[in-house]
């Protein structure tokens, strides 16, 4: 087939469709950094720079049964995930990393042109997915403060609105909605899907208003407080009637099994990973303290694991590129309200020193 022939059948609305950007893998970054690739200080996807569980490691390393299918049912894993928050494993689905459980409830709720409410600027998977599950986009924006707006979003209430996505905390801004905003949201009736994928990092969650809400909806992942982001888990809270809808959508074998003998492990060290996640907030209020005395800059508060920083004087994009060259990887936001900036995970003590000592080297080189 021709290109123009295979271009022909694409949807019209994909083809221009903005990709969502994606970290980039240490190895392709080629000639734009001059530090070797085991070097490389990966400060910019919102990794867990301790790794996973030492159980989990133990537990895949012993595992033999790898020529067999998951069960579909993931029984286990929901089981353990009960116990884990106390919720009735038949409100609970898990998937391949939290975002395949957006794309399936989009799939489940969204006719051709129904309506998404989106808080911009927030984690752009929220935009990605509504389109391409051939949803509308109704962005309403955060204020200055990044706060979300309860009258604006009220106004933009359609009959064509099937869900109102929310993340808490806010990636890319690290701050939170109040738990009597959601509430006030969840009111509405519109079904309110808040994820909750740095709640480890700030502790309050909305999940025990699960019972009271039947439109309230919770996602969370394993790839943030568990270190376990390159084996893709994640799960959400939902009615069972949806819990059931999408196990029925679902892809059958969604999570690998070695997905679920790494959680099953890290429910088994919860201890260990919360002193981890404790470690790291120690460190988000050192490093933000730290970028508060730079000049040039300006970092907002945060609740997750990573601080996002507007650039006061100079360029961010030459900052980031600069940081880049020489083997710390950040970043970078140009976008409404996230004008000439950058965001920074929060990585182990020695890799955040080394971060603020290079950036402060930097300021005459961005300014140029
Ligand atoms: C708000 C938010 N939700 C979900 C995710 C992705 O989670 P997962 O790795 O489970 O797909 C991220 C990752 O950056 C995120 O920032």
């Amino acid at each position: 087939m021709s290109p123009e022939r295979i271009e022909k059948l694409i949807r019209k609305d994909l083809s221009a469709l903005g990709a969502y950007s994606a970290h980039k893998a240490p190895e392709t970054l080629g000639s734009t950094t001059e530090v070797p690739v085991e070097e490389i200080i990966k400060l910019d996807a919102n990794e867990n720079p301790y790794g996973c569980s030492p159980k989990s490691l133990a537990a895949l390393a012993e595992a033999r049964n790898w020529h067999k299918y998951p069960d579909s049912l993931q029984t286990s894993l929901r089981d353990a995930l009960q116990q884990h928050m106390g919720v009735a494993a038949d409100r609970i689905v898990c998937s391949n990393g939290s975002g395949e459980l957006l794309d399936d409830l989009y799939a489940l709720l969204l006719e051709n042109g129904d309506e998404v409410i989106n808080c911009v600027p927030t984690f752009d998977m929220f935009r990605f997915r509504t389109l391409v599950n051939r949803g509308k986009l109704v962005n309403v924006p955060r204020d200055s403060s990044f706060d979300i707006d309860i009258g604006k979003i009220k106004a933009a209430i359609t009959k064509k609105t099937r869900l109102i996505v929310l993340a808490n905390p806010n990636n890319p801004t690290g701050n939170v909605t109040p738990q009597k905003d959601l509430l006030t949201l969840a009111e509405t009736g519109v079904p309110l899907l808040v994820d909750e994928a740095y709640y480890e990092f700030w502790g309050e969650t909305i999940l025990p208003q699960v019972d009271k809400y039947p439109n309230l909806m919770v996602l969370r992942t394993f790839s943030k407080w568990a270190g376990l982001a390159g084996l893709r888990i994640g799960y959400g809270i939902f009615p069972p009637e949806i819990a059931r809808y999408l196990m029925k959508i679902k892809l059958p074998y969604n999570v690998s099994l070695a997905a679920t003998v790494a959680v099953l492990a890290a429910l088994k060290d919860v201890d260990y990973l919360m002193g981890n996640v404790r470690k790291l907030i120690a460190e988000r209020e050192r490093l933000f303290a730290e970028l508060q005395k730079i000049s040039w800059l300006k970092p907002y508060p945060s609740q997750a694991n990573f601080i996002f920083c507007v650039v006061k004087k100079g360029s961010a994009l030459k900052l980031v590129q600069a940081l880049q060259r020489k083997g710390i990887l950040v970043r970078y936001y140009d976008q409404p309200l996230l004008e000439n900036s950058f965001r920074v995970s929060i990585g182990k003590p020695e890799q955040n020193g080394k971060f603020l000592q290079i950036l402060r080297g930097l300021e005459a080189e961005i300014n140029g």
